[in-house]
């Protein structure tokens, strides 16, 4: 989400002088939203950029609010709090859409670039990149893979207390977990990765490991430390992780 209509304008120019075609689509496209600008980043994925929303607000209002309302449901995420793309990486090929669309995301679309796993010959080849535009760890990752497609979509929470408590709604609900309660070394956010209907893979990413900001120094993983950048416990990362996604 843009914060202005007029963004929207600018951002058009900005991308099509980059040389990625894009298109208006108009108010009602999707419901409840205005005009959308839609292109897609270099990886592929298709992206809509809106400014316009329809507000339906909190149950504890704006004024003088509750800390959280009565009767929550289930693990009662605060919000959707980033999302992580499986963008194509093939070093002898060439081809490395990470890097591709980390360029872009920073020249293009301002974002910053918080950490990073690098690979290959003196860390050469960007493999994974997280960005923000807000002062969290993230707001949208690139993850390189054998194809483009969505590793995951997250909701934020709390605590650990309150992932503890998440994991414990899955088990009773008999969710498909993937990974955790455990830590990422990147971000250092609390996590459990699982399943949902659909077979998308959800997160439920807790604590806020640090603030960024755009003049802090970007923070890197190296290849031989990468597995705890992804699970810092254990340092191991298993193909139903890294080679299960939609
Ligand atoms: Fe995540």
């Amino acid at each position: 989400k843009v914060e202005k209509e007029e963004d929207l304008d600018v951002l058009q120019k900005r991308i099509e002088d980059y040389g990625i075609s894009t298109e208006m689509l108009p108010e009602g496209s999707l419901p409840s939203t205005g005009r959308m600008l839609k292109f897609s980043l270099p990886s592929g994925h298709e992206m809509r950029l809106y400014a316009t929303k329809e507000y339906v607000g909190t149950e504890v209002g704006t004024v003088n609010p509750d800390p959280w309302p009565d009767g929550l449901k289930g693990a009662g995420v605060h919000w959707l709090d980033h999302c992580a793309l499986v963008c194509e990486l093939d070093p002898e090929r060439g081809i490395n859409h990470v890097a591709d669309n980390t360029k872009f995301a920073q020249e293009v679309l301002d974002f910053y670039l918080v950490e990073q796993i690098v690979v290959g010959p003196e860390g050469s080849v960007k493999a994974a990149t997280w960005l923000a535009r807000t002062s969290t760890p993230h707001d949208l990752a690139f993850l390189g893979g054998p194809q483009m497609g969505l590793h995951h979509i997250a909701f934020f929470l709390e605590s650990w207390d309150d992932l503890l408590k998440a994991a414990d709604v899955m088990g009773k609900h008999h969710t498909k977990i993937n990974a955790g309660p455990t830590r990422h070394g990147v971000t250092r956010g609390a996590t459990i990765y699982f399943f949902d209907p659909s077979g998308n893979r959800n997160e439920t990413f807790a604590g806020l490991g640090y603030i960024s900001q755009p003049d802090r120094p970007v923070t890197t993983w190296t290849e031989d430390k990468l597995g705890y950048g992804i699970f810092f416990h254990s340092g191991e990362v298993m193909p139903s992780f890294t080679e299960v996604y939609t």
